[in-house]
């Protein structure tokens, strides 16, 4: 079986270069909800997450996490061939 590789350095939000139901595998590590480390990181795509991190709203910081998350699960959705057509 051949496989085609392109790597594309961007948002994983958005992914319009890339037809819908066009990829037949997505292996990913995303960064992890409210571990330290992803905190800036996190926050640097929603500022609102440092916000309410230093009001120590750790729910309202970890549902906006998952929203940023959220986005790429629907775009990875969009892109993944339906195995079952
Ligand atoms: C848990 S790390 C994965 C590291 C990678 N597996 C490696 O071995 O180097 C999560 C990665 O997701 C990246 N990231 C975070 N938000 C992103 C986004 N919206 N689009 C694309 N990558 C993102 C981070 O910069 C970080 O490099």
């Amino acid at each position: 079986m051949n496989s085609i590789h392109k790597i594309l350095y961007q948002d994983s939000r958005n992914l319009e270069d890339i037809p819908s139901e066009s990829i037949d595998l997505i292996v990913t590590s995303p960064p992890y909800p409210m571990i330290e480390m992803w905190d800036e990181m996190f926050g640097n795509q929603n500022p609102d997450i440092l916000k309410a991190l230093s009001c120590g709203d750790g729910p309202l910081a970890f549902n906006l996490m998952h929203e940023i998350l959220n986005s790429v699960w629907n775009e990875a959705f969009r892109v993944l061939k339906n195995q079952n057509q």
